[in-house]
């Protein structure tokens, strides 16, 4: 087993490309590059790039995850029995191994992709809460327009047999449960909500759900936003231009995500989240029935998510 770091990228497949970037753009990610048949998107991070649409029918292909160094990326074509690490042939370069989930998902463990400088966060404005003041003689003036994406912060899918992508997903990348959810008996497990595990480092709550929807399927991808203003503006902006939304806004039990989901101009839904929890790895694993997994402590409830 390795352990990935972080996800690193999702990608897709749209007849489009001009229209994916324009609702991405407007979602809040930058162009990083565009080639003649493949699109890559950035955040505000260093990465050069979070979310990949290459040309074709519409489908999402899978997902990227940081090994934590080179050698991991041959420990993994070890015990994985796959090919040796390959040079990424597009742009950012890198290394990588690909593996298929039990679901036939493309899965990339990469390493060494360029990074780039990282872009400013606008809007940025510490909280004055009822207990604890953190902004002193500093006027709020938020910008509106497009939100900024900070990171790609985890991917949900659903898959056709959970107990089988489970294994997989643990014993080939070192994820921990962070919540699992069972349906009957508490023996039985359906879901599981995944973190990383970078040792005594916090990571979020989840980089990788996988649910038993009964078929291989997007759930959504969710990129990280600087707070709940951003949340708001982000919602505001995307309603002003048309698109179509999803569920939220509201804050999660599992994760305390602040959310909202909206979809992109082929059905994939993607999410803008702020202020989740952060785990290690003595943090303990929450048990709970399977109707809790989308729960909410306030604001829109699941029985309006689309
Ligand atoms: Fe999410």
């Amino acid at each position: 087993m390795i352990k990935v770091t972080d996800v690193a990228y999702a990608r897709f497949r749209a007849p489009d490309l001009d229209k994916m970037e324009g609702f991405l753009k407007d979602f809040g990610l930058e162009r990083s590059a565009r080639t003649d048949n493949a699109l890559y998107m950035r955040a505000c991070g260093t990465s050069h790039h979070v979310h990949i649409t290459e040309l074709g029918e519409p489908a999402f292909v899978g997902m990227a995850f940081h090994a934590a160094s080179e050698d991991d990326l041959h420990n993994l074509s070890g015990f994985a029995a796959t090919a040796s690490p390959k040079e990424i042939k597009e742009p950012g370069g890198g290394k990588r191994v690909q593996v298929t989930d039990p679901d036939g998902f493309l899965v990339e463990v990469v390493y060494g992709i360029e990074e780039l400088e990282p872009i400013t966060v606008r809007n940025s404005f510490r909280p004055n809460s009822g207990t604890a003041y953190e902004r002193k003689g500093v006027f709020v003036r938020l910008e509106k327009g497009p939100i900024q994406c900070l990171r790609l912060g985890h991917v949900v899918i659903g898959v056709s047999n959970f107990k089988k992508s489970n294994d997989f997903y643990k014993s080939h990348f070192g994820f921990l449960d962070s919540d699992i959810c069972y349906e009957g008996d508490e023996n039985n497990i359906v879901l599981a909500f995944n973190r990383v595990n970078r040792g005594k480092d916090f990571v979020d709550h989840h980089t990788l759900l996988t649910a038993p929807t009964g078929k291989p399927e997007l759930g959504h991808i969710a990129f990280e936003v600087e707070d709940i203003n951003a949340i708001h503006l982000g919602h505001e902006h995307l309603q002003s231009k048309g698109y179509e939304h999803s569920w939220g806004v509201g804050r999660h039990i599992l994760g305390a995500q602040i959310f909202d989901y909206w979809f992109d101009p082929y059905g994939n839904r993607v999410e803008h989240w702020t202020d989740g929890d952060l785990l290690n790895e003595d943090s303990p694993t929450g048990v709970h029935p399977y109707g809790a997994r989308f729960s909410t402590q306030w604001g829109v409830t699941e029985s309006s998510r689309r």
